[in-house]
């Protein structure tokens, strides 16, 4: 296992082991099939970060599901505030179905929040939120989170899917930016 990475100009350390993604991930899985269950859930992934976690995720689910992506971007505007963009909605006929958002990291909440408008008018049957990494004391929005893999603190991450300026997403491991 490789201790230290650089990613353009920065250095990261390892932080979680692979196998303890793996185990984050089986109990989002047990969680969800208990509640959700054999209600041909449609999982969303949201691109690009969360294409590992949706591939391991639904490898495990015993019921029949389907499996689809939304793209959305964000950007930091002038202000102060991130501005997200969709690059890639919704085509699937929603009406009355059981939705499961699968997202790698909810940081500010402001890409959840976008996700939820999106599905606002789809007149779903319920909408749940599953996040691999969540950051407590980044999150600024009210809607809960309805199942999360791990809590992590507030420090920027790589790996396992998740980028630095692109990079990083093939790491097996979670990195952590070193200060
Ligand atoms: P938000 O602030 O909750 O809207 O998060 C926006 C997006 O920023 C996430 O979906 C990730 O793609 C990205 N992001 C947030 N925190 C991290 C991190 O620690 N490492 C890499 N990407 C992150
Ligand atoms: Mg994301």
């Amino acid at each position: 296992m490789v201790e230290t990475v650089k990613l353009h100009d920065k250095s990261f350390e390892i932080f979680i082991h692979q196998d303890r993604i793996a185990e984050a991930i089986k109990k989002m899985v047990n969680k969800v099939e208990e509640e959700v269950g054999d209600d041909n859930p449609i999982f969303i992934g949201v691109l690009n970060g969360s294409f590992l976690v949706v591939a391991d995720f639904v490898r495990q689910y015993k019921y029949n599901c389907e499996v689809s992506f939304v793209k959305m971007a964000s950007y930091v505007g002038t202000g102060t505030t991130g501005e997200v963009k969709t690059l890639l909605g919704i085509n699937e006929e929603l009406k009355g179905r059981t939705v499961v958002i699968l997202e790698d990291i909810v940081d500010t909440g402001n890409t959840l929040e976008k996700l939820i408008e999106l599905f606002a008018d789809k007149e779903l049957k319920a909408l749940k939120i599953a996040t691999l990494f969540y950051k407590p004391e980044a999150y600024k929005k009210s809607h809960s989170i309805d199942y999360v893999g791990m809590e992590i603190e507030n420090k920027f991450i790589v790996g396992y899917g998740l980028d630095y300026d692109g990079w990083g997403r093939n790491l097996p491991h979670i990195y952590q930016l070193k200060e």
